[in-house]
Order: structure tokens, then sequence, then C-alpha cells
């Protein structure tokens, strides 16, 4: 079964304490991190993640703080982001001249409860999967925008099949045990089809916080059967 991680994005940011609590059946929390330049949208900062670190701590323990960092220059801020509580911080491919250097800057941070910070590289819709060539052996997680990012609600493009199709296989012909997420457009009623071309967590924000039942729609997420 996929793990669910709900992009709080969509969560009212005025009471995102029981926002959290509410999607604690999940598995991850997803904070989407937007600069204005990366992508044309401001949003979370490193005051806002550590927030809702604070409520995980409270509310929903068991939950793994998932930072993506949709911003330009990364490395100036995966420290504050650390700092914050980010269990694993996932930058972009496109945001990185030094890529790799990037991914080994992540993994040398540590939580504020001393755990190792875990490594996640992006690709936007239209990066090809051989930019991971020579980081995958370091990551914790690859992330496949199935929308070009910067806003949830956004619409899926059919070509993030066949992209989470081939990095599947380069994982598992490598042998490793790389997450691979996939982010933007998931909803309960289509969660099988990432979840078929080799998605193992699964990022819903529209999807999870507009649903009537938030726990019926994880469910339905984690479960990603088939029609
Ligand atoms: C898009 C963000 C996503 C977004 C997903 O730029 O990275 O995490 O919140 O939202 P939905 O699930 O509504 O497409
Ligand atoms: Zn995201």
């Amino acid at each position: 079964m996929p793990l669910v991680a709900p992009s709080i994005l969509s969560a009212d940011f005025g009471h995102l304490s029981d926002e959290i609590a509410s999607i604690s059946s999940a598995d991850w929390i997803h904070v989407d991190v937007m600069d204005g330049r990366f992508v044309p949208n401001i949003t979370i900062g490193p005051l806002i993640a550590a927030a809702a670190k604070r409520a995980r701590d409270e509310r929903a323990k068991h939950m793994v703080v998932d930072c993506h960092l949709m911003i330009v220059e990364p490395d100036r801020y995966v420290g504050d982001f650390a700092a914050a509580g980010a269990d694993l911080i996932t930058v972009h491919a496109e945001a990185c001249v030094h890529l790799h250097r990037s991914v080994q800057g992540i993994k040398a941070l540590t939580t504020p409860d001393g755990k190792p910070v875990r490594a996640g590289v992006s690709l936007n819709p239209h990066t090809p999967e051989s930019v991971l060539e020579y980081v995958l052996d370091d990551l914790d997680l690859v992330l496949v925008m199935s929308v070009n990012p910067g806003f949830g609600g956004q619409s899926l493009i059919p070509s993030t099949f066949r992209k989470l199709e081939r990095i599947r296989r380069m994982i598992d012909d490598r042998g490793l045990s790389t997450h691979l997420q996939v982010d933007g457009g998931v909803k309960p009623t289509n969660a099988w089809q990432f979840a078929e071309a080799g998605a193992d967590v699964l990022v819903s924000g529209s999807g999870v916080f507009n649903a009537p039942d938030r726990d019926a729609a994880i469910a339905a997420i984690q479960a990603a059967e088939r029609p």
C-alpha cells in the first residue's frame, strides 16, 4: 500500500494544528515551500514548518515531516528547515547547479532530536529522469511532479506515468529502497494509476483537504484500488 502525504498547502492556516490532527490517519505531512521565484507563488517558510512540526509532535507523532522546497538556491535554506524539524528535505534538480553537493549538504544535517535528515530530489514535468543517473544511489526519495509546481488543485499531466515507470525500473534495477513520490492532481479516484506506475508515496492536497470526509479520502488513496 502506498504511503499518503497530505499537502498542507490546501489546509486552513488559521487552524493549522487542528488541520494536522484531522489528517493523522495519513503517513507523512507534506510541506510545500514556495519562494515566488522558482515558482510563481509564495507559501511557507521555516516558521510555519516549525509550527507544523510542533502540531505533529502534539497530535500526530507518527507522521514524517516532508518539506518540498520549490525555491531557488535551496542550499541557503536547508539548514533552516532542518532546524524547523524537517525529517526529509526535497530540492528541485532544476534549482541546483551542483545537485550532488546539495544532496550531500542535506544528508549532513540533523533534526533537532538528532536524527539524520533524509534527502530527496524533485523533477519538474519536463525534466527527464536521466538527471538522476549519478545521484540516485545517494537519495532517500525521488519526487516526480505530475503538475507544474506552484499551486494546488491542478490536473495531472499524463506523461507522469511513463516517467514513474522508468524511475521505478532504475530504483529496482539498482536494488535501492529509495521512495518514489508523486505530487499534483492525486485524488482518491486516480491513486491506483500512480501506484501501478510505481509510486510508493502519494502527495494529495485538495484531494484530501477538500474531501467531505478526510479519513475516507486518505483510506481510499492508501488502498489505491482500480475501480
Ligand atoms: C504543487 C505542490 C503540491 C500541491 C498538490 O506545486 O507541490 O504539493 O499542493 O496539490 P493538489 O493535490 O491539490 O494537486
Ligand atoms: Zn509538493
